[in-house]
């Protein structure tokens, strides 16, 4: 489930230190201090990476190397070296390996930042989606709507992580897309072929979750009248995801730490059997896993096994440049969900309190606010008194002259338009914090990428510069007057 590493050393205790350290940063190791025994191992098995000693008893690195890559010329090759040997390992460069390390081994500082850029780089190597135009990408992006700038970023990244096998943890706000993105990760994979399976974690009581996941045996629960497989014996080769994984029980987390850990777990009602699968797992909550793990309701160990990628999904109104393209496609949902309904039209005027509304519900509150105004339009022409009341209220709070039951248009055009609102509203941010962007995206309620971006997207650097100054100077007047 994780990426796979080989190490072939002669000496015993570099094999288990290396493995000790390895597994913990989640990777899968298998370990030989005999050379053709590696060699064996890698006609098995496909291996990410394969860490080699250059000295060793019975086939020296180089050696093995040339066989290795001969046998796997996908798997990466780094050699193990000391001080002394250093320009055979540069030999070994020549001969193909991607990489060299001296011993003594610097665990923190060389080995680990190597090995995950060989991963990082390997996944960028054969995934389509690194080229945004590339027209599969785009077809396999499908119905996901939205190409403004934050979510652009949010495919890349998904693109970039689908293709290796390492769990996936995606945060977001309820009805942000955490699921719609789960798929994407499963289509743009390897393993879009195999079956994709969605459990919901937060559906069921512990124990039934327990046997719905993995499987149990005849007779070990009142009910259980067969053997059966549970969901990830039916994922197998594919990917899993497990939705509101925050709701996971403390009992069962251990249950599920060993499953990422070793890829086995066993049925209920058979503690001899474990039960081995290959599942690409992904992960899916709207709560705060940090602070869950802060306050003890979730694993430590767990959180850092299923957040090897964490992915976030920002809210809509941090990527509200999304909202016409979304519009649009819910607009045409709706019609074909409603047979005998038109697709409907929004005015400028509603468009611009839908830019406004801050949209706590995210996508699914977009998409059923378009539904319910399909239905309830009279013609083709939405009125505000068509939408949910959450937005009629904020259209009545923005003080524009709204005529939620006749047909008037909504009102004339505010005496300042959304972006002199949101230029105002940075500013004073900034002024009020003493120009620290941290604390003023704080204020604002957004992240500190988005207050950067915006200042940025209105040009206000030179005017916040301008301010700083000024103030600065008013500062550092008493000072002088006092001296
Ligand atoms: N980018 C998008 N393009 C089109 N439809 C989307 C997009 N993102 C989400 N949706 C739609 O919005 C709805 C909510 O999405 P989804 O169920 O994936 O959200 P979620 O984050 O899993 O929500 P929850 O936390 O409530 O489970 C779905 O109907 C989905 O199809
Ligand atoms: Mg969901």
């Amino acid at each position: 489930m994780s990426s796979k590493v080989l190490i072939v050393d002669d000496e015993d205790l570099i094999c288990s230190m290396l493995d000790r350290v390895l597994r913990l940063e989640g990777y899968e190791v298998e370990t030989s201090t005999k050379p053709e025994e590696g060699l064996n191992l890698l006609k098995q098995t496909a291996y990410d990476v394969l860490l080699t000693d250059l000295h060793m008893s019975g086939m020296n690195g180089l050696e093995l190397l040339g066989r290795a890559r001969r046998i796997q010329p996908a798997c990466d090759v780094v050699m193990m070296t000391g001080y002394a040997s250093v320009e055979t390992a540069k030999e070994a460069i020549k001969l193909g390996a991607i990489d060299y390390i001296t011993k003594p081994l610097d665990i923190e500082g060389e080995l680990k930042p190597l090995l995950s850029s060989i991963m990082n780089s390997e996944a960028d190597q054969d995934e389509p989606g690194e080229d945004l135009e590339d027209p599969r990408t785009q077809d396999a992006w499908g119905d996901f709507v939205g190409r403004g700038e934050a979510t652009l970023g949010l495919l890349k990244k998904v693109t970039k992580v689908a293709h290796s096998d390492v769990p996936v943890l995606l945060q977001g706000q309820s009805g942000t897309g955490k699921e719609m993105v789960s798929g994407l990760l499963h289509k743009l994979s390897r393993r879009s072929e195999r079956p994709f399976i969605k459990v919901n974690c937060a559906a069921l009581p512990e124990t039934l979750l327990e046997s719905e996941l993995f499987g149990h045996t005849k007779g070990s629960f009142t009910g259980a009248t067969s053997d059966r497989d549970g969901l990830f014996k039916a994922a197998d080769g594919g990917t899993l995801l497990l939705d509101e994984i925050g709701e996971i029980s403390l009992t069962f987390q251990p249950k599920l730490l060993r499953v990422l850990q070793d890829g086995e777990f066993h049925r209920v009602g058979d503690a001899q059997r474990a039960v081995k699968v290959n599942v690409r797992i992904i992960a899916a909550t709207n709560r705060d896993l940090v602070k869950a793990v802060r306050t003890g309701d979730f694993r430590e160990d767990l959180y850092y096994r299923l957040n090897v990628v964490p992915l976030e999904i920002p809210p809509l109104r941090e990527r509200i440049d999304d909202l016409e393209d979304l519009l649009e496609h819910f607009i045409a949902q709706a019609a074909r969900k409603h047979v005998g309904y038109p697709k409907v039209q929004f005015s400028e005027e509603i468009v611009r309190v839908l830019n406004r509304y801050p949209w706590p519900g995210n996508i699914r509150e977009l998409a059923n606010a378009v539904e319910s105004a399909t239905v309830l339009a009279e013609g083709t022409q939405v009125r505000l008194a068509d939408l949910p009341l959450a937005i009629q209220d904020f259209a009545r709070s923005l003080g524009e002259e709204v005529g939620s039951n006749d047909d008037m248009p909504l009102g004339a055009t505010p005496a300042e338009t959304l972006e002199e609102i949101e230029m105002r509203c940075i500013i004073q941010s900034m002024v009020k914090t003493g120009f620290n962007r941290t604390r003023s995206a704080d204020l604002l309620g957004v992240t500190r990428r988005t207050l950067s971006y915006r200042i940025n997207k209105y040009d206000l650097e030179d005017e916040l510069a301008r301010l700083q100054e000024a103030n600065e100077k008013e500062s550092q007047a008493p000072e002088n007057t006092a001296n």
